[in-house]
């Protein structure tokens, strides 16, 4: 983690230790703070006093972070912070300042005058993760009020605004008044991140992103928790992934991250649960846009996957819990299963569609048969039992399938990705068909060849069972 050698403090550092600095020199729009001793406190003092690992107060990080947003501090600057921070780590203070400091760089989402309670999740991506699609009309119908404010493709995970407006008509910009009234109408409404919404976040994930700095827990947390409080959620369930497939590769860094955003969303007001899941194969069968609707739609009428339905339903448990609708996870459990028996949710999936400008009819006759004409298959090279399916490498695959991006402005299709035949643990002959994959056109068929058939891993004997869901965490 980096040069530890540091030498000893310089003035700055000693008389930053000294006193808290309060007040901006000449304005709000200034780049310089000053200390209550009178000393002057520019950027340049923050990231050295970062650098050297010490914790710093809220108006020195407001001063990186607002004048970043205000245009004051310039990117080189913000990235030596970044990496500092990266480095050096922040103390849950500090993580839960950056939080707030976040947060009031833009507006909120005002959901006041209907009736809650309002509880969201969040994953922290994965890959085959359609659960927001199953969870959001599934809790909805358990009486949950869920304002969920989703993202695209990012890196090798997949995004569910892409996958919902994979759907014939289906907007995912609502203005805030559409947002208000499908949420009182159906129960839930997804749209995408305002300009409005923690516009600090837009900046400053884009700069992390190209200064290899998003790996950090307490910037991941003020990233994510301050999103999901600008939505107005009252309670939260987090499902932090863990394994290959997600961007915490171990169950320890996975940890760190869940207690963090408990600690963190705790700390300012929310009830909070984090949930590690397991994201070391594909969740259920089906990875891609359109083809994850579809599998949606199979666990909205009672016939999903065992893995994502176990993972949907304990999720929607908890938040029933976090909401105050269940006293007991079980209970909570029980309540969902019914609402998908019931096809109350699935009733309540249709209708958001139509809200959303979407064609539920179009979705219906498009399901099965919306598959690109470029496709190969992979057939299991030996007879035994599959052991792997690496969700990296799928995930990689479907971005050259054109699932996901390489560049923001990339286009994605909808009728291109991977249908497996087969999970992890089960037998197969040698030849057996154990996926199609569809791509964009042939060129990136050769590009994600290598990595299917790389992910794939059969051996004599079964695996021992990794569980699903490894761990939770609840401040409840
Ligand atoms: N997702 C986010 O929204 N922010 C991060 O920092 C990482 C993942």
């Amino acid at each position: 983690m980096g040069d530890r050698h540091h030498p000893g403090p310089t003035r700055v550092e000693h008389e930053a230790r000294l006193e808290q600095p309060h007040v901006r020199l000449e304005g709000e729009r200034s780049d310089t703070l000053v200390t209550r001793k009178g000393m002057p406190m520019r950027a340049v003092d923050v990231i050295m006093k970062k650098r050297s690992g010490e914790e710093l107060s809220r108006d020195e990080m407001g001063l990186i972070v607002e004048g970043y947003v205000k245009g004051v501090i310039p990117d080189y600057q913000v990235s030596a912070w970044l990496m500092a921070v990266y480095f050096r780590g922040m103390s849950p203070r500090e993580t839960a300042d950056l939080t707030e400091l976040m947060l009031r760089s833009g507006s909120t989402m005002d959901l006041a005058g209907i009736e809650g309670p309002f509880v969201d999740k969040h994953s922290t991506g994965g890959v085959g993760d359609k659960v927001s699609l199953i969870l959001a009309p599934m809790v909805a119908a358990c009486g949950v009020r869920d304002p969920m404010m989703s993202g695209r493709a990012l890196g090798h995970t997949g995004g569910t605004l892409d996958k919902l407006e994979s759907i014939p008509g289906y907007r995912t910009s609502l203005t805030e008044s559409e947002f208000r009234s499908l949420i009182a109408a159906d129960g839930y409404a997804m749209t995408g991140q305002s300009a409005q919404i923690v516009p600090a976040d837009k900046k400053l994930y884009a700069l992390r992103d190209v200064t290899a700095t998003v790996e950090s827990i307490p910037l991941i947390t003020a990233s994510i928790l301050s999103k999901k409080v600008a939505e107005g959620a009252q309670a939260l369930v987090f499902d932090v992934k863990s394994g290959p497939g997600a961007f915490m590769k171990t169950n320890a860094d996975a940890e760190a991250l869940a207690q963090s955003l408990v600690r963190t969303g705790t700390a300012m007001g929310k009830r909070i649960v984090g949930i590690i899941t397991d994201m070391s194969e594909p969740l259920g069968f089906k990875v891609g846009n359109f083809f994850e609707v579809e599998e949606a739609l199979d666990c909205l009428e009672g016939s999903g996957p065992a893995d994502l339905m176990e993972v949907t339903y304990r999720l929607g448990g908890w938040m029933l819990v976090a909401g105050g609708l269940a006293k007991t996870v079980e209970e909570g459990v029980r309540a969902c299963e019914a609402a998908i028996a019931s096809g109350r949710a699935r009733e309540l999936f249709m209708a958001n569609i139509r809200g959303q400008g979407g064609d539920p009819d179009r979705m219906l006759a498009l399901r099965g048969s919306w598959r690109s004409s470029h496709s190969f298959e992979l057939r299991s090279p030996a007879a035994g039992f599959i052991v792997g399916i690496d969700a990296y490498k799928i995930g990689l695959a479907g971005v050259h399938l054109g699932v996901g991006r390489n560049r923001t402005d990339d286009p994605v299709y909808p009728d291109v990705g991977l249908v497996f035949r087969k999970k992890v643990g089960d037998e197969t002959r040698e030849g057996e068909l154990v996926c199609t994959a569809y791509g964009k056109d042939e060129a990136s068929l050769a590009a994600a060849r290598p990595l299917v058939e790389s992910a794939l891993a059969v051996a004599a004997s079964p695996a021992p069972r990794r569980p699903l869901i490894i761990k939770e965490i609840s401040a409840l």
